[in-house]
């Protein structure tokens, strides 16, 4: 009896690791990009919030959200954050962030956009950083690409103008040899083996270079996980204090003990 629970803990972890190494979150992209947030950064947190309002929210609200936590979370006067960044002027700033978009927008897309305020706790940051720099030409999809995070995505290449026209190509690569070098003939060449499905972008068709493009979609993610939790960077500083104050609290009732402790002699 205790076998057979045994085998079947070790199938649950066998299967469940399998499946991760085949399909993946980010699916035919491989391993996710990894991202690491910066929640004190409010030059990137205010990059990322206007490039969202700027390209994403016509499409897609962020309606747990309001304008005026925004600006003040984000360090942005509110005048200055109205003046530039709210298009519609009788929004106020105590307005939820309903959208632009009307309720029959799924007959444009086939899906309706989902609302993003909590994408990065669903989806995870990884994703939703490789997802937007994953977009790939593809004269079969309806609006001309595809994705490889998400293959099939009914949302359109909206940063197209930016990245510039990547495409999936295929290189020469050296293989790997067992002992970890590169794998060579009898007479000392390397062999190399065509691989496909890499990303490239074509040159200059975009505004930005790459390392730019990857800033704003930095940016921009960063943005989406300060959207997901406001309170985030508030929560873990106080999580750095009250570990502090345990540290020295810990030291002072050592010092107590001792000086207790001295008694018993
Ligand atoms: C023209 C409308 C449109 C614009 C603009 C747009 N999207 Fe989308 N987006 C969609 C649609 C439609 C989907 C649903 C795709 C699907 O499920 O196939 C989607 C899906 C997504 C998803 C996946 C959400 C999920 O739950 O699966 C993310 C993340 C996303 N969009 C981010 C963005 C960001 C960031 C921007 C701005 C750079 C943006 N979108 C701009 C239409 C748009």
């Amino acid at each position: 009896m205790k076998i057979s629970l045994f085998s079947i803990i070790i199938l649950f972890f066998y299967t469940s690791s399998a499946f991760t190494a085949e399909g993946g979150p980010c699916k035919d992209y491989g391993e996710c990009d990894k991202f690491k947030y910066s929640l004190n950064d409010y030059e990137s947190l205010q990059r990322g919030a206007s490039t969202y309002i700027n390209y994403c929210y016509g499409c897609h609200s962020l309606q747990y959200s309001r304008w005026g936590r925004i600006a003040k979370d984000l360090q942005i006067p509110e005048d200055v954050f109205f003046e530039n960044l709210v298009f519609d002027k009788t929004i106020k700033p105590g307005d939820l962030m309903v959208g632009a978009m009307p309720d029959n927008s799924e007959n444009w897309f086939g899906v309706a956009p989902p609302d993003l305020t909590l994408v990065s706790r669903y989806k995870g940051d990884d994703w939703i950083y490789s997802y937007l720099r994953a977009y790939y030409e593809d004269a079969s999809k309806q609006y001309g690409v595809n994705n490889l995070v998400y293959p099939g995505t009914a949302m359109p290449n909206v940063l197209l103008s930016l990245q510039g026209n990547q495409r999936l190509v295929c290189k020469n690569v050296s293989l790997v040899a067992d002992n970890g070098g590169e794998k060579r003939d009898e007479f000392g060449n390397t062999i190399f083996k065509e691989k496909c499905g890499f990303l490239e972008v074509d040159e200059g068709s975009g505004e930005l270079t790459k390392e730019e493009f990857d800033k704003v979609i930095y940016d921009l993610t960063n943005f989406l996980v300060y959207v997901g939790e406001p309170s985030k960077a508030v929560r873990e500083r106080i999580g750095w204090y009250v570990v502090f104050y345990f540290l020295i609290f810990t030291a002072l009732a050592s010092l107590l003990y001792r000086e207790y402790h001295k008694d018993y002699h």
